[in-house]
């Protein structure tokens, strides 16, 4: 089936990162949220996203107008009913996804392809919550979006190898390309990257010094950031629900690193809450 209209649920960082790929690819897509200011913002960070490209020279103002236009937004995830492929982006809460694939198998074509962006969660306990298990599909995205290459495709216990092979089509034809990873925690990507900041925190239980560790990490292994400042990046409280979710599939060898939780408990998230492994407060 030819994709031409994608669905995208949710206007956040990741959502709207997608929502603009999709776009510039030519793609008519429509972008969802629960309050017009979410969608707003959503909006936003797309024009702000494009006009760096026109700065840099790579787009012109036409282009950035033509993207733009093939972009609508709706707060009514309802509207999904016309899309050939549906990508939810919503926060990472099993209850909400599966609330929402309900609503979706419910509304959507017979042979639509329903894709979530999860980053953790089981896409065969998302895809149980549909009538329909077989056309639902991992598509992870990485953060930012439109710099990211490469996006993990997951199939679910139930997928079909048609709809895996349309989902990885549908990777390539963004200019990107998909890495097919296995129904379980984290995937590949964020498996390997949290056991490797979770380390890196013990290194500093250990009395190794932040800047060390990530220079160390930076300078030697050619890293292009180091794993604290990843950490920092993504939050800690990101980084703790991951390593939490790894801990219960795969035991003791995932355990938290007991400062991660100390500095989640004490609020040093990392850039968002201006302290984390440094001080983003001065910046
Ligand atoms: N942030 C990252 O680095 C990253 C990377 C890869 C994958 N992910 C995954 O992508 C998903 C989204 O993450 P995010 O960082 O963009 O979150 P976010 O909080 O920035 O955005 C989520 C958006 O979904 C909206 N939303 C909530 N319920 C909704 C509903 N019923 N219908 C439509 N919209 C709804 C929220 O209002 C919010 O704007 C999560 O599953 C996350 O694990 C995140």
């Amino acid at each position: 089936m030819a994709i031409k209209n994608v669905f995208v649920i949710g206007a956040g960082v990741m959502g709207n990162g997608i929502t603009q790929v999709i776009a510039e690819a030519g793609y008519s897509v429509t972008m969802a949220d629960i309050k017009d200011e979410f969608v707003q913002r959503g909006l936003a960070a797309i024009g702000k996203s494009l006009d760096r490209k026109i700065k840099k020279g790579t787009m012109t103002e036409d282009e950035k107008a033509t993207v733009m236009g093939r972009i609508k937004t709706t707060l009514d995830n309802n509207d999904a009913k016309g899309a050939d492929l549906v990508i939810e982006a919503a926060p990472e809460v099993l209850e909400l996804k599966q609330k929402i694939f309900k609503q979706l198998d419910a509304v959507c074509k017979p042979d639509a392809i329903l894709a979530t962006n999860t980053s953790s969660l089981p896409v065969t306990a998302i895809a149980d919550a549909t009538r329909r298990p077989e056309r639902v599909v991992g598509i992870h995205f990485m953060n930012p979006v439109p710099v990211i290459k490469g996006v993990e495709v997951i199939p679910g216990a139930k997928t079909t190898a048609k709809i895996v092979a349309a989902s990885k089509e549908f990777v390539k034809s963004l200019d990107k390309e998909p890495c097919e990873a296995k129904d379980l925690a984290g995937f590949i990507v964020s498996r390997l990257v949290d056991v490797l900041m979770n380390e890196a925190i013990r290194c500093v239980e250990d009395g190794n010094k932040p800047e060390e560790v990530d220079k160390a990490m930076r300078l030697c292994c050619n890293f292009p950031i180091g794993p604290l400042e990843l950490c920092d990046l993504a939050g800690a409280d990101i980084v703790l629900h991951g390593t939490e979710t790894m801990y219960a599939e795969f035991g003791e060898r995932w355990a938290p690193a007991p400062l991660l939780k100390s500095m989640v408990k004490e609020g040093k998230l990392g850039r968002k809450t201006g302290r984390g492994f440094y001080d983003y407060t001065q910046k």
